[in-house]
């Protein structure tokens, strides 16, 4: 599979080293960019009509302490928006640390992401990438559910730069009901 990156930085590079990932665009894109130049990146990129779009995004304030959007509206919706006609799937993978590292789980146990999208196969296509890092690919229904998911990670962010615990940690979530497609 073809995966072209937009952000070539620690996300971009962990998911390449993950998944040979490569910087021109194919099947899969991937926003890796920061979220102030989201808007700018997804104009460069040009059209992605028709083009599964992985939003790996944190709509991080630039202080990182804090959500540009959240609970009312998502960064993957403002993503769906500004990319017209693009297969937008949310899922903020593990730290880039830990995917870049010699270990990518966690005691032995790969983290969670929480996969949002309103296209089934494009999240389809998106859980077998997200499987591969690894991750635990967790459906988290509709694009509009990016609206909990992505403050949900945000406790990933606190943990790891506001309260030091380094960047071997991560979410996952234990079910003893198994997931049905949505
Ligand atoms: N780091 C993590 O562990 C992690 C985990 C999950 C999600 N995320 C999210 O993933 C995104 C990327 O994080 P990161 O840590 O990889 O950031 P990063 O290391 O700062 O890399 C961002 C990349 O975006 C590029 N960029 C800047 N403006 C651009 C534009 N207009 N078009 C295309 N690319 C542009 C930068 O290029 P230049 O260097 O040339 O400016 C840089 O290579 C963020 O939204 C972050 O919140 C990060």
């Amino acid at each position: 599979m073809k995966i072209g990156i937009i952000g070539g930085g620690n996300v971009g590079a962990a998911l390449a080293k993950r998944l040979g990932a490569a910087a021109s665009f194919g099947e899969v894109v991937v926003l890796a960019a920061p979220w102030g130049v989201v808007e700018l990146a997804l104009r460069q990129a040009g059209s992605l009509h028709g083009k599964i779009l992985w939003d790996c995004t944190n709509a991080l304030t630039a202080d990182y302490t804090g959500l540009e959007v959240g609970t009312t509206i998502s960064g993957g919706e403002i993503v769906a928006r500004l990319a017209a006609g693009a297969r937008v799937v949310k899922a903020i993978p593990p730290s880039a640390q830990l995917l870049l590292s010699d270990n990518p789980t966690v005691d032995g146990k790969p983290v969670a992401a929480l996969l949002c999208s309103d296209d089934a196969a494009a999240k389809a296509v998106v859980t077998s990438l997200v499987t591969a890092l690894p991750a635990q690919a967790v459906d988290f229904g509709p694009l509009s559910n990016a609206r909990f998911a992505e403050p949900a990670m945000m406790v990933i962010v606190r943990l790891a730069f506001g309260l030091n615990r380094g960047y071997r940690l991560g979410l996952a979530l234990l079910s003893e009901n198994p997931a049905t497609p949505s």
